[in-house]
């Protein structure tokens, strides 16, 4: 029998959800509660508040993502590091979004579909806070976190 690159894809998807748990309908809830929390966060409101206007195809597209991250779907096809770029974060915003996730994921999954959504997330903003460090021409050790100074720590 031949397999096809979109029936490997659906089976190793189906294998995820059915150890996991990890459904699309999941991934909306887990993405409509943490932007709820990200849009009213101290840290992180001010950063989104200038940069989208309309929430709705940003919901969207973060749906994709994690379909494509978390089941391997192949739903998004975007470049978030470039978006990232020039965003004016450092260790301070990866920690306080990382928390908010985390803290999402275990509310409104079960435990092995959070650690699977956690797991991809620290590795992703680990990756993302690299780059942005690099772009600023700060190149990061092993561990080693990415901290502007206080002027240029600004929205
Ligand atoms: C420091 C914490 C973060 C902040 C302040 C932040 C902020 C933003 C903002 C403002 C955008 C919109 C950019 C634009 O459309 O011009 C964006 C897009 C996005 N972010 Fe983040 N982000 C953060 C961390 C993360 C992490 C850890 C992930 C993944 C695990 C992530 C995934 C994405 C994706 C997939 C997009 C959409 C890119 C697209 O439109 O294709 N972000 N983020």
């Amino acid at each position: 029998m031949i397999v096809t690159g979109a029936e490997r894809r659906e089976q190793i998807t189906a294998e995820i959800s059915e150890r996991t748990g990890i459904t699309e309908a999941m991934i909306e809830r887990l993405v409509h509660a943490f932007y709820d929390k990200v849009r009213s966060d101290a840290v992180l409101a001010p950063v989104f508040d200038t940069r989208i206007a309309d929430w709705e195809p940003h919901l969207a597209q973060m749906c994709a993502f994690w379909s494509s991250v978390a089941l391997m779907t192949g739903r998004y096809h975007g470049t978030p590091m470039v978006k990232h770029l020039p965003l004016p974060v450092d260790a301070a915003h990866f920690d306080r979004w990382l928390d908010l996730f985390e803290a999402t994921a275990r509310e409104i999954c079960p435990p092995e579909a959070a650690a699977h959504f956690v797991e991809r997330a620290r590795r992703i903003a680990a990756s993302l806070e690299l780059g942005i460090a690099n772009g600023q021409g700060v190149l990061l050790g092993i561990g080693e976190r990415f901290r502007r100074n206080q002027a240029g720590a600004g929205q």
